[in-house]
């Protein structure tokens, strides 16, 4: 069986409310939702996190390890542009991950155009909105899918 992993970072658990124009209107906990049915119908296990806390994501991925996650799908958000120790934690788990974001970050400001994770990602999804976590997760189910 499958063992997958979604994580939110900061913010995301405002997502509902929180600048709908960049966001969308689903909360996290309908898209969360939407990712448990379609994992559970594929016979897969997925656990959801979010955190404000860097060192709290730093601390989940490392417990990821110990569970041997197969796949982590991962909206680092602010962090994606400023955090090294998130992207030193994937590379230690050596876990295989699909970065995904709800907006085209490529169409924002300057600054969310660098990401400390695309270049060690399987895949990056920008700017689908919440498909983008479903379309990850269609990728992490796949038998041919490493891990
Ligand atoms: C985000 C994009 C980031 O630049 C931003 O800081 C976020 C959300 C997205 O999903 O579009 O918080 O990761």
């Amino acid at each position: 069986m499958k063992n997958l992993l979604v994580i939110n970072g900061p913010n995301l658990n405002l997502l509902g409310d929180r600048e709908p124009a960049y966001y969308g209107v689903a909360t996290l906990e309908a898209i969360n939702c939407g990712l448990a049915q379609r994992a559970a119908q594929a016979g897969a296990a997925l656990a959801t996190y979010q955190s404000n806390v860097e060192g709290d994501l730093v601390n989940r991925i490392q417990q990821a390890q110990r569970e041997n996650v197969d796949f982590i799908i991962i909206n680092p958000a602010a962090f994606t542009h400023s955090s090294v120790a998130i992207r030193d934690a994937l590379a230690a788990a050596e876990i295989p991950f699909i970065e995904v974001h709800l907006s085209n970050v490529f169409r924002r400001e300057p600054f969310r155009r660098h990401s400390y994770f695309s270049d060690r990602a399987v895949g990056v999804l920008s700017g689908l909105g919440a498909i983008g976590y479903e379309l990850a997760l269609e990728y992490a189910l796949r038998p041919s899918t490493e891990g």
